[in-house]
């Protein structure tokens, strides 16, 4: 486990977090149940925001909220001073009913609607990410239409290979997202952007992928993007005064991956940004304005996922199914990704494991699992199973598939817990659909 302050294992052997008894927790909300750890996302926004302003100057974190959207995690971000990347018009409507600062939202997105870019212009957004040339024409159009002019980024792929899994790397050359450096679209793009009235390209964006834990990855597409705005200010007399470097910070989910304090994370962020002034000093350029946008690891290891145990079930010499009241329904991460992770009885948190078994999800399909082998002691029917590092892309990925209710949240903070997502109803689950006349 990787414990801390707020993360530990009581004198009675039960998990706590938040100051509260996870056993409690699932009497009081039932099971399944996202728990998030205030304080120590609150911790991670501050070890981002601090490190940047004393180590850098002029910055901003964006809390990438992809990772975990609801009003209360915009809220926090809000009182914390950080900005948000938003990626859909459902987010950034969810950002604005949380009463967050439009100016500090940056839009991303491989293929913003229409819509989404007419609402993002009414909401008054800092600045959209722009990922291709029908995108800056429609936005330039609309702006026009307004008589305004948008701040924007352009979303460059360095082709940095990032030590991830495959399907979460998104700078290799075969991406949908952004523009390759190295082939010329990315300076075929900056030109088609400064073509524009009413679009001020500030400068770019690359987002190397997730869960990264190499330093070295960052630090070489930084270097590669700076090379890149030094080659625009001298082909094209462009000055780039912004350079947002996405996110990917990794997280620990299990004991092959490296634990990090804030201090780990602070350490982290110095050598990136060691990276950009060592790269503006080598090519000549004036320091960015530096962003971050990091979501997994702000929120993930704040995230655990309470469930109850029901079936056993054992096939002799093959393997232990244990199965929860959840499954891919609030954790598709295994089905799509085939993520690892540590789970602990919450009320015997304190034994030593003894067998290997495999959690299963309650859905209609084989591959719904949480993990498989995980290490546990003997589980029983009514055991509660606590799931760690489960607070990033859970519930932002969650579904009703087989009409299962996705989970409430609640926020812990010093042994007090509140709902941030209420639980669904069946009546929930029918509130959209039709009956036609004719069917009845
Ligand atoms: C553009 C962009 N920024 C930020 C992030 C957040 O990454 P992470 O949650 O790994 O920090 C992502 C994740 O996919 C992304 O696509």
């Amino acid at each position: 486990m990787n414990t801390r302050k707020t993360l530990y294992i009581n004198k009675e052997g039960h998990l706590t977090i938040g100051g509260c008894d996870c056993l409690t927790l699932a009497k009081e909300f039932g099971t399944p149940l996202y728990v998030f750890d205030e304080d120590y996302l609150r911790g991670m926004m501050r070890t981002y925001r601090d490190t940047i302003a004393t180590e850098y100057g002029d910055g901003l974190v964006l809390y990438a909220s992809k990772a975990f959207s609801c009003e209360a995690m915009y809220a926090i971000a809000k009182q914390e001073g950080i900005g948000a990347d938003v990626v859909s018009g459902g987010e950034l409507y969810t950002a604005m009913k949380a009463g967050f600062p439009a100016e500090k939202i940056c839009l991303h997105g491989n293929n913003k609607l229409p819509q989404e870019i007419g609402y993002a212009l009414d909401c008054g957004v800092g600045l959209f990410a722009i990922d291709n040339p029908a995108e800056a024409d429609l936005l330039d159009g609309e702006c026009a239409k307004r008589g305004t002019v948008q701040d924007v980024l352009l979303r460059i792929n360095p082709g940095v290979e990032a030590h991830t899994h495959k399907f979460v790397q998104t700078a290799t050359p075969d991406s949908k997202f952004g523009f390759s450096v190295q082939s010329g679209a990315a300076e075929e793009m900056t030109r088609h952007i400064l073509a524009k009235k009413h679009l001020r390209l500030r400068g770019f964006h690359c987002h190397i992928g997730s869960q990264i834990f190499e330093k070295n990855s960052f630090c070489i597409a930084a270097e590669k993007c700076l090379a890149f705005m030094a080659d625009m200010k001298k082909t094209l007399g462009f000055r780039a005064d912004c350079l947002n470097l996405g996110g990917g910070f990794g997280i620990w989910y299990t004991d092959e991956d490296e634990k990090f304090t804030f201090e780990g994370y602070a350490a982290y962020l110095r050598a990136l940004i060691g990276a950009v002034k060592e790269g503006c000093k080598k090519y000549g350029l004036d320091l960015p304005k530096l962003m971050i946008e990091p979501g997994r690891s702000i929120v993930g290891e704040a995230g655990i996922t309470l469930y109850t145990v029901g079936a056993i079930k054992e096939i002799k010499g093959i393997r232990k199914y244990v199965a929860v009241d959840g499954g891919m329904f609030d954790n598709p991460r295994f089905c799509l990704y085939g993520s690892k992770y540590t789970a602990v009885l919450a009320g015997r948190a304190d034994e030593q494991p003894t067998e290997l078994v495999s959690v299963a999800g309650k859905c209609c399909e084989s591959g719904d699992l949480i993990g498989v082998d995980l290490n546990l002691p003997a589980a029983r029917t009514g055991d509660i199973l606590a799931v760690l590092s489960t607070g990033a892309y859970n519930y932002s990925m969650a579904s009703n598939y087989n009409r299962n209710l996705i989970p409430p949240a609640v926020l812990v903070k010093d042994g007090k817990a509140e709902y941030i997502v209420k639980p669904q109803s069946y009546e929930d689950l029918v509130r959209n659909d039709v009956l036609p006349e004719r069917l009845k």
